[in-house]
């Protein structure tokens, strides 16, 4: 249920008398029937009579709330705190304005950049603290996404788990991306979220079946490959990378082929936040609006 039909619950459930009360609500209620009822007739029902609201919902389907809750009578503050309230919506919001999931892309690294040893061996770069990190974000995200490659070296479950190893309670979709099969056998198959297989190498086509799917955020693990795929098309909104205090001097980067040739058309990122995990380092980087085509300074780093 919606937020609103479940605090209006939660008031009768206490016996609380909600008549003449204000609702503060981070999205503006929403005025459709999906798997419940509109939340704006819910708040009529129960003779709300004043609701203050953060951000406008930019779904043309579920708008309108604000306007039916005026027309009735209710007196509406729009606006409030809007800056907060996006941020509190959190990958729901960008998902929804732009008709394509929120992508995140976890890499975890040596400290030379490599994801895995010369023999394709990754278990395990990083410490068990940030693969618990780690875990907590597939609990929190709608889907997570690897390439084929990942899916035949690794044997990986791409499931979410608790700190004594049980299954969380959600379970994001598990989707593969490119034309070979994922064996019979393979862990992938086991207890988990739904498998979906994307038989293309088409960043823009993994996202269009995921939005399809009411996907609002997704968490590209790699490999190296399907990263870059993601990355060239400009389709990662924020990058978390663990690093580990580990050397490996061969094996396969973080990342295939960007298409950089030189310095100024590096891809350059924003750090939003630093976290210590054991004896790692994550860093969680936004990319920076795309480089203009040419250069502005040829000027080579001073060393
Ligand atoms: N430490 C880490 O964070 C981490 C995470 C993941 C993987 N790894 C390591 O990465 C290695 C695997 O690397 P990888 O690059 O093979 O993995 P990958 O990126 O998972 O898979 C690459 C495969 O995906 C398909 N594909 C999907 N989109 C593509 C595109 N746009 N362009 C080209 N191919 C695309 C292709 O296979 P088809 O022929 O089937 O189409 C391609 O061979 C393993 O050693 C694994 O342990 C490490």
């Amino acid at each position: 249920a919606h937020a609103e039909v479940a605090a209006l619950a939660d008031a009768r459930r206490r016996g609380h008398d909600v008549r003449g009360a204000t609702a503060v609500v981070t999205l503006e209620p929403c005025d459709h029937t999906g798997r419940t009822g509109p939340c704006s007739r819910a708040l009529l029902d129960a003779g709300i009579a004043r609701v203050v609201v953060s951000v406008a919902d930019p779904n043309p389907a579920a708008a309108g709330g604000a306007d039916r809750l005026r027309a009735a009578g209710v007196d509406v503050l729009e606006g409030v705190l809007a800056e907060q309230g996006r941020e509190t919506l959190g990958a729901w919001l960008p998902a929804v304005e732009r008709a394509r999931p929120f992508v995140t892309l976890k890499l975890a690294t040596s400290l030379d950049g490599r994801v895995a040893a010369a023999d394709g061996s990754s278990r395990w770069i990083t410490s068990p603290q940030s693969r618990r990190h780690a875990h907590d974000l597939r609990a929190d995200v709608d889907a997570i996404v690897v390439g084929t490659g990942t899916a035949l070296a690794d044997d990986p479950s791409l499931t979410a788990r608790t700190a004594d190893g049980a299954l969380t309670h959600h379970q994001p979709l598990r989707v593969v991306v490119g034309h070979r099969d994922v064996p019979a056998g393979a862990r992938l198959h086991g207890p988990g979220g739904e498998l979906v297989h994307v038989r293309t190498h088409d960043p823009r086509e993994v996202l269009r079946v995921l939005h399809e799917r009411e996907v609002r955020h997704v968490l590209v693990e790699g490999g190296p490959t399907l990263a870059a795929a993601f990355l060239r098309a400009g389709f990662v909104d924020e990058v978390h990378a663990y690093v580990a205090p580990v050397l490996l001097g061969a094996g396969p980067p973080a990342l295939a082929d960007l298409g950089v040739t030189t310095i100024t058309g590096a891809l350059r990122l924003t750090p939003r936040e630093v976290v210590h995990l054991g004896p790692d380092v994550l860093v969680v980087a936004t990319p920076d609006a795309p480089a203009p085509p040419t250069g502005t300074s040829t000027t080579s780093e001073e060393s």
